[in-house]
């Protein structure tokens, strides 16, 4: 079923579990992750970036997958990533999305506080959820300075006050998680989270969640994280299998049978994400 992203939010929130949010970068990974979600009995979220919006389409999304999670046994909810700008947002609202993220990290806080209020309005109006973010979620910013790595992450405080003046129902703050692969284990500040979460009562997100070893990911659920992003692993376990299957069968022109063995690496991942963040079985 097709649900707000706040429904599933709030009850792993309120269970102590996250759900994973996995982002479906072509339509072929769709089906693997509704499979998996329902053979684990998992709420999940499907999340869209908005260039993963421009090549899947649109309508594409608000016709095909809205009616693949309306048709789903578990809850679903259909989230837009990083959405930069009032205009990328109307766009989710106008495509069936449930959840919708405003990325105004990169503003100064007064500015950030704005833009996430008019979207909290606008996405409230027709019952959308909206998350937010504050702190810079590093992205290949792992050889950062001490200093920067400290002044990109969250400050407590500025994330309370956003979430109290924005009326926001998820915030993703930078605790030192960072997108694509790490270069080692990841150094994260599991203190400002939990600092963070004394301070906001909405549940908390992680980005950047390929590649944190599941005891971390764990603790950071533990200290208010009820959302776990997943992107890369899913892409890198998607192209390996299509390259590794062309490679090994030069002669096959069958787009199902190059693909298939790609569905099931994406079906590997999400077993084991929708295992570590503790959803399986609670939809
Ligand atoms: P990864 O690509 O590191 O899994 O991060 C995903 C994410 O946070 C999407 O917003």
């Amino acid at each position: 079923m097709l649900v707000p992203g706040r429904e599933i939010l709030d009850a792993a929130d309120k269970g102590g579990y996250a759900v994973g949010a996995f982002n479906v970068h072509t339509i072929e990974m769709l089906a693997p992750i509704l499979e998996v979600a329902e053979e684990k009995k998992s709420p999940v979220l499907l999340q869209f970036s908005h260039g993963s919006l421009t090549f899947i389409g649109a309508e594409a999304i608000s016709v095909l997958v809205t009616h693949a999670a309306r048709q789903a046994r578990v809850p679903v909810a259909i989230h837009l990533d990083h959405g930069e700008g009032f205009g990328q947002i109307m766009q989710g609202l106008r495509h069936g999305f449930t959840s919708v993220m405003i990325d105004a990290s990169k503003l100064p806080l007064a500015e950030n506080i704005a833009l996430t209020k008019q979207v909290v309005e606008a996405a409230h109006a027709v019952g959308v959820s909206v998350e937010a973010e504050i702190g810079r979620v590093g992205g290949t910013e792992e050889n950062i300075t001490v200093n920067e790595w400290e002044a990109a992450l969250s400050d407590p405080a500025e994330a309370e006050e956003l979430v109290a003046q924005t009326g926001v129902d998820s915030l993703a703050p930078a605790f030192g998680t960072a997108h694509g692969f790490y270069k080692g284990e990841p150094k994260l500040d599991l203190d400002r989270l939990a600092e963070v979460n004394r301070r906001v009562s909405v549940p908390l997100v992680m980005h950047g969640g390929s590649g944190v070893p599941d005891h971390m990911v764990r603790e950071a659920i533990r200290r208010g994280v009820a959302k776990v992003n997943v992107a890369t692993e899913l892409k890198d376990a998607w192209s390996r299998a299509v390259r590794d299957t062309i490679q090994a069968k030069p002669n096959e022109i069958d787009p199902r049978k190059l693909l298939g063995p790609a569905r099931e690496a994406v079906k590997a991942i999400v077993r084991t994400k929708i295992d570590m963040v503790g959803s399986a079985g609670r939809a």
